[in-house]
């Protein structure tokens, strides 16, 4: 059988894939304008959720969900299923230990905000659980050529290397009640305000390689958009409130964003 590299989509598919490029187009502008942040960290505006049990909260549901999603539907057993199941698995488990256990947070959060990214993500595990474990049969699956799938999974681990080792840097900034915002220096940190945020897409590029799923392609552009303004608002951020914060560097990708 001759592999394919992309499976085939209808209108309906291309028409979703359309709405979340917009949606990323309209969330890069809103983040990197400074017209709206979702309000957490160094946007926060007050609450009184303690931030570790806010983000628990935030990325729980999307990592319950993939996991009952996927044995609940009896996905189809073929290496793609299997290897998009524990990357997706492996992607929310990480984030909620970092919440739990690595980060340093510094003031509390709201339950507003909470609730809207966690079902946000929560929404975003339904799809993926959806387009994989629900609509992609075996035959699909294994008429896909195999390469992407690999070369998809290395990227998915450097990006979340990348992203684990920034992290490790930001905890180290601060000790056990010490809430102040430093300079971060170290890895990328040199180059980019943001280096754990290249991390997060890259590690997403490599889940969409994988899959090859329009909407998932969809998904990470979204959240493309969104980091990426972030990140510029970010830099905004740290140069009008931290002292010492350097002139220079960019945002998100070393020497062009
Ligand atoms: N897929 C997505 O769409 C998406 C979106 C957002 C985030 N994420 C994931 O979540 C991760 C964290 O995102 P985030 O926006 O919360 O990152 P962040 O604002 O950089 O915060 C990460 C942690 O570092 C602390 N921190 C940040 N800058 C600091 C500084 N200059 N000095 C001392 N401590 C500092 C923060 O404390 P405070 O809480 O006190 O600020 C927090 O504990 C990302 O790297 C990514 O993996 C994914």
């Amino acid at each position: 059988m001759q592999a394919n590299f992309f499976l085939i989509f209808d209108t309906a598919n291309w028409g979703v894939f359309a709405f979340l490029l917009l949606v990323a187009g309209v969330v890069f502008w809103l983040e990197r304008s400074d017209r709206f942040h979702l309000a957490y960290s160094k946007y926060r505006r007050g609450g009184t959720l303690n931030t570790r049990v806010a983000m628990t909260v935030i990325y729980a549901p999307a990592l319950i969900l993939s996991v009952l999603g996927y044995f609940a539907v009896l996905a189809p057993d073929t290496l793609y299923h299997r290897l998009l199941f524990l990357a997706f698995a492996f992607h929310f488990a990480k984030r909620v230990l970092e919440s739990l256990f690595l980060h340093r947070y510094s003031k509390p959060m709201g339950w507003g905000t909470t609730i809207m990214i966690s079902l946000l993500y929560s929404l975003i595990a339904l799809s993926f659980n959806d387009a994989h474990n629900m609509t992609t049969t075996v035959l699909q699956a294994e008429s896909l050529a195999l390469a992407p799938l690999f070369v998809g999974l290395v990227i998915f681990l450097l990006g979340q290397g990348i992203n684990f080792y920034h992290h490790w840097i930001l905890r180290n900034l601060r000790g056990q009640k010490d809430q102040a915002y430093k300079v971060p220096a170290g890895g990328l940190f040199g180059l980019v305000a943001c280096p754990h945020y290249l991390g997060e897409i890259i590690a997403w590029f490599g889940l969409a390689l994988m899959s090859r799923q329009l909407i998932v392609w969809g998904i990470f552009w979204v959240i493309f958009g969104y980091l990426a303004g972030r990140a510029i608002g970010t830099r905004r951020w740290y140069r009008a409130h931290v002292p010492d914060y350097p002139e220079q560097g960019r945002a998100l990708i070393p020497y062009l964003l």
